[in-house]
């Protein structure tokens, strides 16, 4: 039987290529670098699957140009790369990979309020390049505490909910919000002390701000001028979800001004973050690649689970991970 013909955009893992490769008559993107739209639409002619990276831009008019493709198989767990409305009205199947990296961002979200809170990235520098002069200094390197603290989660998804969870164990109030109040709302507020307060409550209460909403229309700037205002001073903003969430110009601001504290961040408003970009000079900011998910084993079930999708899928069944069931 004709195998068929599946694109993927870049080499993910081996633990899930060698699957797509087995199965299907696969083309890989051999650069680092993401492809362009045109070179996406090439690649992917008469393709019936295409597994994406959200760097990859899957709009109307790529979707558009791609006749034969039943199935986008998202390497990732958001997908606001791709324009979902119009892939379900072409009858396409969109999935993406939820879950199985909930607790490895969760423990970035935690590597960069550790860092940011006390300046662990500062104090490294400060080693490397010789300043570590004096042997004790009583206000060498002041941070602020973490244990104890409140902390304001604002978006109480599955990554929300590892936050917090971790939260209890520094022993700290627990402020969130939440689209709806679901059952795991109160299961949450129940185990774990939690409180459900609206997001200028949380962010006039909160020492930690941590940001875990995907990225639609109603989140875009969700954290501008205003907001960041309200925090409170010397707070910390963390942001591990989607760069234009945060107005980004507002946020050098309140950290050049020291309304904030410091800020750790994973994901910009471009990536990868310009380097004249003005976050860039200042001491009191973590700056990381977008790795939330990047653990080998994380990366390596991703990559199995977007096979997984893109199999069933193709073979005209429901897959696992559908984002858009009602396409079906
Ligand atoms: C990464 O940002 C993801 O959405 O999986
Ligand atoms: C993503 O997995 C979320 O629900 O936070």
């Amino acid at each position: 039987m004709l195998k068929k013909r599946v694109f993927v955009t870049r080499k993910i893992p081996s633990e899930g290529l060698d699957i797509i490769n087995q199965e299907f008559h696969t083309s890989v993107w051999p650069d680092e670098f993401p492809p362009s739209k045109e070179e996406i639409v090439d690649m992917a002619t008469d393709c019936e699957g295409m597994v994406t990276l959200l760097s990859d831009p899957i709009g109307a008019d790529v979707i558009d140009q791609l006749p034969n493709l039943k199935v986008i198989a998202q390497y990732a767990v958001g997908y606001d790369n791709i324009d979902v409305k119009y892939a379900t009205q072409k009858g396409i199947i969109v999935t993406n990979t939820p879950g199985v990296l909930t607790e490895t961002t969760a423990d970035l979200t935690w590597a960069l309020i550790m860092s940011a809170s006390r300046r662990i990235v500062e104090a490294d520098r400060y080693v490397r390049e010789g300043h570590w002069k004096v042997a004790w200094g009583p206000e060498l390197l002041l941070g602020s505490d973490v244990f104890g603290a409140t902390i304001g989660i604002v978006g109480m998804g599955r990554i929300g909910r590892a936050v917090a969870r971790r939260a209890a164990g520094f022993n700290m109030k627990i402020l969130y919000t939440a689209r709806s109040v679901q059952d795991r709302d109160s299961e949450v507020a129940e185990q774990l002390g939690a409180q459900r307060v609206d997001l200028n409550t949380l962010l006039k209460a909160s020492e930690i701000v941590t940001l875990h909403v995907p990225l639609t229309s109603d989140t875009t700037h969700l954290i501008g001028k205003s907001e960041l205002a309200m925090m409170k001073p010397g707070s910390i903003l963390i942001n591990t979800s989607r760069g234009p969430v945060v107005d980004e110009d507002a946020l050098y601001q309140a950290l050049l001004t020291k309304q904030l504290g410091a800020a750790g961040l994973d994901v910009f408003t471009e990536e990868p973050i310009r380097l004249d970009s003005p976050l860039l000079q200042l001491a009191n900011v973590v700056l990381a690649p977008h790795i939330g998910s990047a653990s080998t084993r994380t990366r390596s079930t991703m990559a199995k689970m977007c096979a997984e999708n893109l199999h069933v899928a193709l073979s005209g069944a429901k897959p696992p991970n559908i984002v858009n069931p009602e396409v079906l």
